[in-house]
């Protein structure tokens, strides 16, 4: 599949899918709280998204059967719902969302503490973000994508920590999941040009140890392998002539940067 240029249309309906997904996650990170089940993130996070005309782009992808990827400390990402898992505080939580609006989608994440957490675990979540941050000051026409990855790659390792190689970022639009892969990791090859109009999920997935993850027995969640807490970052961006804008943040959220 090519990588699409999208019309200013296009461009419209996603930046209002991105805007949605962006106040959803605000209202999730409001509601976390001790003692909840990653089931009722779910629950709270289809309603939000169906309360905004939306769909939750995730539910019954592939068959995964929830609306909300919860992923709890050494998970990675895609962890599954359970009424049986109960957040505790000092714990981390991934949540990673999708909508669609009109037709098209957007797909960010987010990683939050629970109450006190540790050190470690606020600077793995706060890196893990900037990772994000860095990488997109590439997001630009004329750039290649390589260059955004190995930006992201190059912050997070100067803290030590590995960055996930088995899980990528991806173009993005009337498919979730479209071309271009966007690794978080440098490759030999520079990879395509970045032009303007070209819309990205740019998505970080940082573990404090090794990079190696393994895939559980359900067949969706994630986990390092070495046991280590990791941390998810994710937003849907366009690429423009001058930089990137940010579809999935509100403009007061990225002031926080
Ligand atoms: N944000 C995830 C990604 O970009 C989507 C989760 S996959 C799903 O791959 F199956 F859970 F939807
Ligand atoms: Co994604």
């Amino acid at each position: 599949m090519a990588v699409t240029i999208k019309s200013e249309r296009e461009i419209e309906l996603m930046r209002e899918a991105g805007k949605i997904l962006a106040k959803t996650h605000n209202e999730l990170e409001k509601a976390l709280k001790p003692g909840m089940t990653t089931w009722d993130i779910d629950h709270l996070g289809e309603e939000i998204i169906r309360s905004y005309g939306c769909i939750p782009s995730f539910k019954n992808y592939c068959g995964y059967p929830a609306s909300i990827c919860v992923s709890v400390n050494n998970e990675v990402v895609h962890g599954i719902p359970s009424k049986k898992r109960v957040i505790q505080e000092g714990d981390i939580v991934s949540l990673d969302a999708g909508v669609i609006y009109k037709g098209y989608h957007s797909d960010a994440a987010r990683t939050h503490g629970v109450g006190e957490i540790s050190k470690e675990a606020k600077q793995l979540i706060e890196v893990t973000r900037q990772s994000f941050f860095e990488g997109i000051k590439y997001a630009k026409a004329g750039n290649h994508l390589n260059d955004i990855s190995a930006a992201v790659q190059a912050y997070a390792e100067k803290f030590g920590y590995g960055v996930v190689r088995d899980l990528v970022g991806h173009g993005i639009g009337e498919h979730l999941h479209e071309d271009p892969e966007v690794p978080n990791f440098a490759r030999r090859r520079k990879g395509i040009r970045l032009q303007a109009g070209m819309t990205l999920a740019v998505e970080p997935m940082i573990n404090v140890g090794r990079p190696g993850v393994r895939w559980l027995d359900d067949e969706w969640t994630v986990v390092t392998e070495d046991g280590s807490l990791s941390a998810h970052y994710e937003n849907t961006i366009l690429v423009g002539e001058d930089g990137p804008e940010i579809l999935s943040l509100l403009p007061s959220d990225e002031e926080k940067a």
